[in-house]
């Protein structure tokens, strides 16, 4: 009787695990959805800056795989908006959880909502599973197969939601458009940040001093009109199944000088300043900024995706591991004419890097080198030197109690094994 049940169970069990193995081949294909979604509209005028957080955006529901996050700014009529006329300095997007009910959490003695940040060192800023600034137009975010973001598994009680800030600089009608993008303190008339705190006399520009519905200075009698604008941004998924292997996001910072002034505790500046090049460096054209920092990468695997985010100026960034190896480096790209997506003087794209599954392998509590070059042609304020990879864990620990358990194998028609997941769950 209980060999019948068995028997039963394995043929239900096989037939449904073939068709996974088939899903695992195909995700590219029919399996792939994707949806584009509008951010709620941001009003600018000319100057004007904005930097709104969107809690409970539209974005795909249920237990899925994120395959890739685009976005771009556009107006009323859903066209693309340039960059010299409206700077897109940054989007993030994070997921949290929410409790499903809020009273019964705080009676419980539970939190009403939970950030879900991803797994980077980076402990109060860059939680974000996804974040681009003027780039966003030409850098892949895509997952390459088989690898997917898992999304919707919120602990019992909780669902899963979603944050969005959209920062964005209307440069219409600018005394000093380059100067506005970079914050510049003075631009702004910025003496104290947003929550009424004295920037540093030495602060001369960053995020500080472009704080939501602040102003950069316009030229006298500019006109401009109030524009609404919105991030539109797509999303691609698969529904999660176990032909998806999942990834951890990991963000460095190379501001962070925690581990080199050997303090244990991270701390991720986000922006840092490009001092202009001295005379001697300019007489042997070096004027290249170059910022290197160490952080530990916690959870080791292999690399399946890496890309870094930089401002204007920005040459690119390098990753290495703790012997010096090169994981992957990003390169800026500028455009060279007016429209959308190809704005000169601005970064239009970041260059990705795809390893050979395998290839690019990273070990637990590895320390990773980040180094950020800059142009120091002149000043820069505010930049940052970011890169953000995607790892895929191994699974050393359940490796070992499979190891451990001997597998279900049987002789019969031929010699053959159930699946490791499966037997262990019998
Ligand atoms: C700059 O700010 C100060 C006070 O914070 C104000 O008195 C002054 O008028 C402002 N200047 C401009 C040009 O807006
Ligand atoms: C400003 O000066 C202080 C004290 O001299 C220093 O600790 C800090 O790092 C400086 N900040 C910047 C942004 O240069
Ligand atoms: C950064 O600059 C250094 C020194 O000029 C150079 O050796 C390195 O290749 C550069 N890296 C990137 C990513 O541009």
């Amino acid at each position: 009787m209980k060999m019948a049940v068995f028997l039963v169970l394995l043929v239900i069990f096989l037939s449904a695990y073939a068709p996974l193995q088939s899903e695992a081949l195909n995700v590219r294909g029919r399996l792939l959805k994707s949806k584009t979604f509008l951010s709620p509209p941001f009003p600018l005028h000319p100057g004007s800056v904005s930097n709104k957080f969107y809690y409970d955006i539209d974005f795909p529901r249920g237990h899925l795989a994120l395959k890739s996050f685009d976005a771009e700014v556009v107006d009323e009529n859903g066209v693309p908006v340039p960059l010299h006329e409206t700077y897109l300095h940054h989007w993030v997007v994070e997921p949290y959880y929410a409790a499903k009910n809020s009273a019964a959490a705080d009676a419980k003695g539970l939190p009403k909502t939970i950030l879900n940040r991803n797994s980077g060192v980076c402990k109060h800023t860059l939680g974000q599973y996804y974040g681009l600034g003027s780039e966003t137009r030409h850098t892949a975010t895509w997952v390459p197969d088989p690898y997917g973001i898992e999304i919707g598994n919120p602990p019992e009680g909780y669902e899963e939601k979603w944050l969005l800030n959209v920062h964005a600089i209307d440069t219409r009608g600018v005394t000093d458009k380059q100067g506005c993008t970079e914050c510049r303190c003075d631009l702004y008339n910025v003496t104290v940040d947003e929550y009424g705190r004295a920037v540093g006399k030495n602060y001369t520009g960053g995020l500080y001093c472009c704080y939501d519905q602040t102003q950069c200075k316009v030229r006298e009698g500019f006109n401009g009109e109030l524009r609404k604008l919105f991030l539109r941004y797509t999303v691609t998924w698969l529904d999660w199944s176990d032909a998806v292997v999942p990834v951890k996001i990991y963000i460095f910072d190379v501001t962070d000088r925690a581990l080199l002034e050997g303090k244990s505790e991270p701390a991720c500046k986000v922006e840092y300043q490009v001092e202009e090049c001295s005379s001697e460096n300019r007489a042997k054209n070096d004027c290249v900024d170059v910022m290197v920092t160490k952080q530990v990468l916690p959870r080791g695997g292999d690399i399946v995706f890496g890309v870094a985010h930089q401002h204007s100026g920005g040459i690119g960034v390098s990753l290495h591991g703790q012997d010096g190896r090169l994981l992957c480096t990003s390169m800026a790209t500028y455009g060279k004419g007016q429209e959308a997506g190809n704005e000169a003087g601005y970064i239009v794209g970041m260059s990705t890097c795809y390893p050979k599954p395998g290839t690019v392998k990273v070990h637990d509590g590895e320390v990773l080198t980040i180094v950020s070059n800059y142009s120091s042609e002149r000043q820069h304020t505010g930049v940052m030197g970011l890169f953000y990879i995607l790892v895929e864990e191994h699974e050393q620990q359940q490796q070992q109690t499979v190891a451990n358990k001997p597998a279900l194998c049987f002789s019969f028609p031929v010699s053959w094994c159930l699946p490791a997941w499966l037997s262990n769950n019998l």
